[in-house]
């Protein structure tokens, strides 16, 4: 399973960036919001950190104007990947961008049949939005579950992108599920590697080493 990290935060990207196990980033407006930055310049910078795909969103909701943002923003690295909402608009302006051997990521998905229409789109990634499903009571890794069927029985090579992530569990149930990537906040991935029995594991291996009197160089 691919590991992107959602947000904009460049000293967080650089952070994880160095264990080795970040994939690529994804942003949205809420989140260039939230770091008060400029947003081609966050994008810049992110793309000179990490080697992987950089979903960067338009803001525009019309075709045309979709279309027109969506260039600019491709020009900033060969890694952008252009992140288009699930709208009619924005299937059609994923097909235009397909064809130009640009690569998209469909978002703010909450359906299967949204999911199938941006795999007929020639999406590179589809992002069902697990968390938001999940806060209003409804399955959100459900959704992962049936989006990889429908993929698998047609063939599709849309990437499930599992997005909107809030708790450790949701990273491992989209894993089981078949998603190919998970977005993950910060925080988030973080805690993926914390257990009370390693940490109580390692404590006694570093007392009982200790006690040896032994050292390894
Ligand atoms: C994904 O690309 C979105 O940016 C993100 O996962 C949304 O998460 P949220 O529901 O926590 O805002």
């Amino acid at each position: 399973m691919k590991f992107f990290v959602d947000t904009a935060e460049v000293a967080d990207i650089k952070e994880l960036n160095e264990t080795g196990l970040l994939d690529g980033v994804t942003t949205n407006p809420s989140l260039i919001a939230k770091s008060g930055r400029d947003f081609l310049e966050v994008v810049k910078e992110i793309c000179d950190i990490v080697d992987g795909p950089v979903s960067a969103e338009v803001a525009a909701t019309d075709y045309d104007g979709m279309v027109a943002e969506g260039e600019h923003l491709a020009k900033i690295a060969d890694n952008v990947v252009i992140k288009l909402p699930l709208t009619m608009d924005g299937l059609k302006a994923c097909k235009y961008f397909t064809g130009k051997g640009i690569k998209t990521n469909v978002t703010l998905c909450f359906s299967a049949n949204q999911a199938l229409l941006a795999a007929k789109a020639g999406a590179t990634y589809i992002s069902p939005f697990i968390g938001r499903l999940d806060d209003i009571n409804l399955d959100g890794i459900q959704l992962i579950e049936d989006i990889r069927t429908i993929y698998d029985n047609y063939g599709y090579e849309t990437e499930i992108l599992a997005a909107s992530i809030r708790s450790v569990n949701h990273v491992s149930d989209s894993a089981l599920a078949g998603a190919d990537v998970a977005t993950i906040p910060p925080s988030v991935i973080r805690k993926l590697a914390q257990h009370p029995l390693t940490d109580k594991g390692l404590d006694a291996f570093v007392k009982d080493w200790a006690s040896t009197g032994q050292k390894i160089l």
